[in-house]
């Protein structure tokens, strides 16, 4: 079947919140899609616009050339696509499934000893955002599933191909959500502090604190020059660590005394600490890239 000429009929298995905008979007866009889910009454808004309902696991699989889910975890994954036997042989599963490099990998072996295609994949975005510009869905995996089925890919996101690793596309995910946490802990633990004085956070949040994340992104690409260059001396550091380490130091006491619990941000005073003592100790905070990697066996 070409997919560019017939939409490719598509097993969306798991409608959560992100699973319905999911088989959402392929019903808007003509697929044929059938949808199965733990909870049943979570399919009756999709059957009632098109989508077919799938009575046991082994009919959702069977009924599509290209099966995607989306569930919990990859625990429940295994526990609701391991009963369903060959039924995969000769499809495409798509996992979207937030996990781990090594549960991606695993599961594509799984895939293959079963005679199915596979793609693993990381959501980087919310639910409303499925269908719209904005989103990105990371893949990583067979570059010939991909590029057979990038046309019915971009359907949910911009699609992007990270390598035929299988657990790339996970790596990727957790790495960018490792830096969204950061930078959500960073910000509730600012509006914890000003919000302990009479002041307008939702004003602050808006004029004050989104322009300085987004100006504090200019440091980005210092960071990764910085990463695996330990030996190389930079000529100039701008934010030496020893001035950064007084700031994290000021925080924790100025929380202290404002009763703000300081545990979102004092654990970086650690790897701080330890950068001073470093030879490298004039590479600004791109040597704490380094220095949190552990030496591998
Ligand atoms: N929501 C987001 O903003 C977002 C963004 C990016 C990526 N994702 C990823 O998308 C995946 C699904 O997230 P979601 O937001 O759709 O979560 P959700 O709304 O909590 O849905 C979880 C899904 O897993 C199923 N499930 C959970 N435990 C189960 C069990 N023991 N047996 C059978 N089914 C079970 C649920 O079935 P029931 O309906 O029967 O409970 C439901 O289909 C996750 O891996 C998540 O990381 C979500």
């Amino acid at each position: 079947m070409n997919e560019h000429e017939t939409p490719v009929p598509v097993t969306v298995i798991g409608l959560g919140a992100m699973g319905k905008a999911l088989a959402a979007t392929f019903l808007a866009a003509g697929h044929p899609t059938t949808v199965w889910n733990r909870s049943q009454s979570k399919a009756d808004s999709l059957v009632a616009g098109g989508a077919m309902r799938a009575a046991t696991i082994i009919e959702a699989v069977t009924a599509s050339p290209l099966v995607v889910a989306c569930l919990l975890d990859y625990p429940v994954l295994h526990e609701i696509l391991d009963p369903a036997g060959d039924a995969l042989a000769g499809r495409t599963l798509m996992n979207l499934t937030n996990g781990t490099p090594d549960q991606a990998r695993e599961t594509a072996v799984w895939a293959a000893q079963r005679g199915a295609g596979y793609l693993d994949g990381g959501i980087m975005a919310v639910p409303p955002m499925i269908g719209q510009p904005e989103a990105r869905v990371l893949y990583s995996g067979s570059r010939h599933v991909f590029d057979q089925y990038e046309h019915t890919l971009n359907r949910l996101s911009a699609a992007m191909y990270v390598g035929a690793d299988p657990g790339l596309a996970s790596l990727y995910d957790l790495a960018l959500l490792s830096a969204m946490y950061g930078q959500f802990a960073g910000a509730s633990h600012a509006l914890a502090l000003v919000g302990t004085e009479k002041a307008d956070l939702t004003e602050f949040a808006a004029s004050l604190l989104a322009p300085w994340l987004t100006a504090t992104t200019v440091a980005l690409p210092l960071l990764a020059q910085g990463n695996g260059t330990s030996t190389q001396a930079v000529e100039e550091s701008v934010s030496p660590p020893d001035m950064q380490a007084v700031a994290i130091a000021n925080i924790v006491t100025a929380s202290n005394a404002q009763n703000v619990d300081k545990a979102l941000l004092s654990h970086l005073a650690i790897p701080l600490r330890d950068l001073i003592g470093q030879s490298a100790h004039d590479r600004d905070l791109a040597g704490m890239v380094d220095l949190i990697k552990k030496p591998t066996e």
